[in-house]
């Protein structure tokens, strides 16, 4: 469907974003992020939610912005933060596409980017490895059941999963 958009999930730091990008590189797509639209809307940081509003809070920002998309956006990508996927009108938002990945490798990634230490500070639930290990276990089946597609990024490079992506939504 011309209009429909394409919804990415998956755990923090797997790369939902960056792949984003490269769909808009290789694409007639724009994208929206919606941690980006809770950030701008609050006029804070994500951290600084959670530090000074708490979860529930943002959980509520986060059900705002899906219903807010639902109703909104049209022909686009959206990347989303890694509790997203629970938006129970997620499906009427778009095609999900699941970012699938190990914990191990997701790190590995951040670990090796230019800019791993901003990328960790910058997510709270990243702060205790052992905590997010335990959200990983609890979520990567949920991931997989919301989604209809999945897509392996493990051994990734963005431009290529940017492209199967596209493959598999034009086949
Ligand atoms: C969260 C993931 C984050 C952000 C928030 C909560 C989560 O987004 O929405 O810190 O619950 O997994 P990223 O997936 O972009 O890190």
């Amino acid at each position: 469907m011309e209009n429909e958009n394409i919804i990415l999930i998956g755990f923090m730091g797997v790369g939902k974003g960056t792949v984003a990008r490269a769909i808009v590189r290789n694409s007639d797509y724009f994208a929206v992020d919606t941690d980006d639209l809770i950030e701008s809307l609050e006029n804070k940081k994500i951290k600084k939610i959670f530090e000074q509003n708490g979860e529930p809070y943002f959980r509520a920002l986060e059900k705002k912005c899906a219903l807010w998309c639902e109703k909104n956006i049209k022909g686009s990508i959206i990347s989303t933060g890694g509790g997203f996927y629970k938006q129970e009108n997620i499906k009427k938002i778009g095609k999900v596409i699941y970012l699938q990945s190990t914990f191990e490798k997701i790190l590995e990634g951040i670990n090796n980017s230019p800019n791993a230490k901003k990328k960790l500070k910058k997510r709270p639930l990243l702060n205790n490895l052992d905590e997010a290990k335990k959200i990983y276990d609890q979520r990567v089946k949920e991931y997989e059941s919301v989604a209809d597609i999945i897509i392996n990024v493990e051994e990734w490079d963005e431009n290529i999963a940017a492209k199967k992506i596209l493959d598999v939504l034009s086949s």
